[in-house]
């Protein structure tokens, strides 16, 4: 395992769109194992590939309840909202508030090529939400909400 190098906002890379993964290999096992250490050294929840520079639909979660590895995640279904400040390893210390759903079912497949759908509520479906976005080349800043639009409770 290693700790790779987190991509910062600007970065062309990360404004890309990331390609399907069609064969799970080796190559693909030392990645998620990288960006699981990668993402724990640096403190965060969650970590996309293209924040690696390697455009590949994959990401890693962990909000406190174990670590996820997802391989080609898609959405299956989303519902409710939830308006909470959000961050990111490749922005670090800038934190906006996002509205995102406060459910999401998510379908993907694992390191043994086995499909799981994961059904995430609050800070899991946030992370979701957010690392997904990173695959088609979506930043949080990008939905950063602007103060005229934040509910009255939030100021
Ligand atoms: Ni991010």
């Amino acid at each position: 395992m290693a700790l790779r190098e987190i991509l910062r906002f600007g970065a062309e890379t990360l404004r890309k769109k990331s390609k399907h993964v069609k064969q799970i290999d080796r190559r693909t096992h030392e990645l998620l194992d990288d960006m699981a250490q990668t993402m724990y050294a640096a403190g965060g929840v969650g970590l996309a590939a293209p924040q690696v520079g390697i455009l590949k639909r994959m990401v890693v979660i962990d909000v406190g309840e174990g670590l996820l590895e997802l391989i080609n995640p898609e959405i299956l279904s989303e519902s409710g909202e939830q308006i909470d400040e959000e961050g990111c390893l490749s922005n670090p210390g800038e934190k906006l508030p996002v509205k995102r759903p406060m459910q999401v079912r998510v379908k993907a497949v694992n390191r043994m090529g086995k499909g799981l759908v994961i059904e995430g509520e609050g800070l899991l479906a946030r992370a979701l939400c957010h690392e997904m976005d990173h695959l088609d080349g979506i930043l949080f800043i990008d939905k950063a909400l602007p103060p005229s639009e934040l509910p009255q409770e939030a100021l």
